[in-house]
């Protein structure tokens, strides 16, 4: 039986401590920071998930056996590294090999290194080099910071003009401080996009069910960019033989390229795919869970994650099988108004104990905290972030699904609530 920590606070981590919590290994579950909904599953630790060193410390005086991290930013600073050299178990990549997310630059190049299929690019650390490389480009073309940005950091150019003021913005007006000190000018590309998430233990990978990702705040995919609003799994685009194509031009290329250079790659590894009418490229990798993915994702899977997390740490993925849910499963995501810009957080929300009723749905909380209890109420939670929580429903098609959950939605409500009402238009038209 195993002390279990997660780390992070989100939806993401919501919903793989919602699974660990139902692992028979699994005798206590600790998530830092967590949130109101997490509370329910697990016991949370007042630490953020960027403290590498105070989690270190609980970890150690707590006798953790296992730790999982959600978000990008521990993983780059370092968490894995530090775990190990404490003799802690953890299932992430190194700090090394987490500049697959942490660097567009590194991960390009890694690309290119191993011929993996993504967008033509150059790299500039100079403006006035980029500025003159544009002029021999064509719009619309993609402009990328270096490093994270919180998922801000990539602007698709509709125009040459556009380009260079976001290039000016950048390395001149410095929105994004040091991670733009290089920049990648790439091809932008066309098709539909889609995730590809696999556990690798250095050498294997095994594919989490496909999904697919809702970033722009607006129905119909308008408006600015958001940390996700909305996924489903599968995604239709996703055929067996593309995930194949995947697997085999992709994943495998960078796990066991990594490995000949000496590097186990150990973690979860998300491939932000664009399904072009010439095969599938690469847009991005990051190097963990995706977030709304995962609320779409572990409802579907059948078999216990601790066993196949702590497979892949002790490199035994060879041969392994993930058991699926043949249903779909739609989550949604409820914002606060305004999101991704200003908005509000302390409002009450509404109605989660009709939904706790709801047979086939789950939702997944991210931005709240718990309430105080009232007598007419099993729970109380109040909203403190823009994004709220991830409504979730399976079914047994695509429209089912999406039914289901929008009529969960509907039972909810908190003060300027906004949500998107197309989710998972794209596997409907299919
Ligand atoms: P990234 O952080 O690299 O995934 O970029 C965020 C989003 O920008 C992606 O999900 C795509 O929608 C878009 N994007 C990134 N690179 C390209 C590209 N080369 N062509 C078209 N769209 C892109
Ligand atoms: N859903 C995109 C991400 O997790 O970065």
């Amino acid at each position: 039986m195993m002390r279990i920590l997660v780390v992070g606070g989100g939806g993401r981590e919501h919903a793989l401590c919602w699974k660990i919590r139902s692992s028979p290994k699994c005798s206590k579950l600790y998530c830092a920071p967590g949130n109101g909904g997490i509370s329910q599953v697990a016991e949370l630790v007042n630490i953020k998930a960027d403290d590498i060193d105070a989690l270190v410390k609980f970890a150690k005086d707590n006798k953790i056996d296992l730790t999982v991290v959600g978000p990008e930013v521990p993983l780059t600073s370092g968490i894995v590294d530090l775990f190990q050299k404490n003799n802690l178990r953890i299932f992430g990549p190194s700090k090394d090999l987490a500049r697959i997310e942490g660097s567009k630059v590194f991960a390009k190049e890694l690309m290119k290194r191993f011929d993996v299929p993504t967008a033509d690019f150059a790299v500039f650390d100079n403006i006035d080099k980029a500025l003159s490389y544009l002029d021999t480009r064509k719009a619309p073309i993609v402009i990328k910071a270096d490093g994270l940005c919180a998922g801000k950091g990539v602007v698709v150019a509709k125009t040459i003009s556009e380009a260079k003021i976001a290039i000016t913005d950048m390395m001149v007006g410095r929105v994004f401080g040091a991670a733009a000190d290089r920049i990648i000018i790439e091809d932008c590309l066309a098709g539909e996009e889609a995730s590809i998430i696999v556990i690798s233990d250095g050498n294997t990978a095994v594919p989490l069910a496909s999904s697919q990702d809702h970033k722009r705040i607006f129905n119909g995919d308008k408006g600015p960019n958001t940390g996700g609003m909305g996924a489903y799994s599968p995604a239709p685009v996703v055929t067996e033989a593309l995930l194949k194509q995947v697997m085999d031009e992709v994943i495998d290329p960078v796990i066991k390229g990594l490995a000949k250079e000496g590097k186990k790659y150990v973690g979860a590894l998300y491939a932000g795919i664009m399904v072009t009418a010439s095969g599938p490229k690469v847009l991005e990798f990051n190097a963990r869970f995706g977030d709304p993915e995962t609320q779409a994702i572990m409802p579907r899977l059948k078999s216990d994650l601790v066993d196949v997390v702590e497979a892949a740490i002790d490199g035994k993925l060879a041969g392994y099988n993930l058991e699926w849910d043949k249903r779909f499963c739609v989550s949604v995501a409820l914002v606060a108004g305004g999101y991704p810009g200003d908005y509000l957080k302390g409002m009450e929300i509404k109605g989660l104990d009709k939904v706790r009723a709801m047979k086939d749905v789950v939702v997944f909380h991210a931005g709240t905290r718990a309430g105080t209890r009232k007598a007419d109420t099993q729970d109380t939670f109040i909203t403190t972030g823009g994004r709220v929580l991830n409504v979730t429903a399976l079914g047994s098609n695509i429209k089912g699904a999406i039914e289901l959950c929008y009529d969960a939605v509907r039972s909810i409500s908190f003060d300027k609530m906004h949500y998107r009402t197309d989710i998972g238009y794209r596997a409907l038209k299919k």
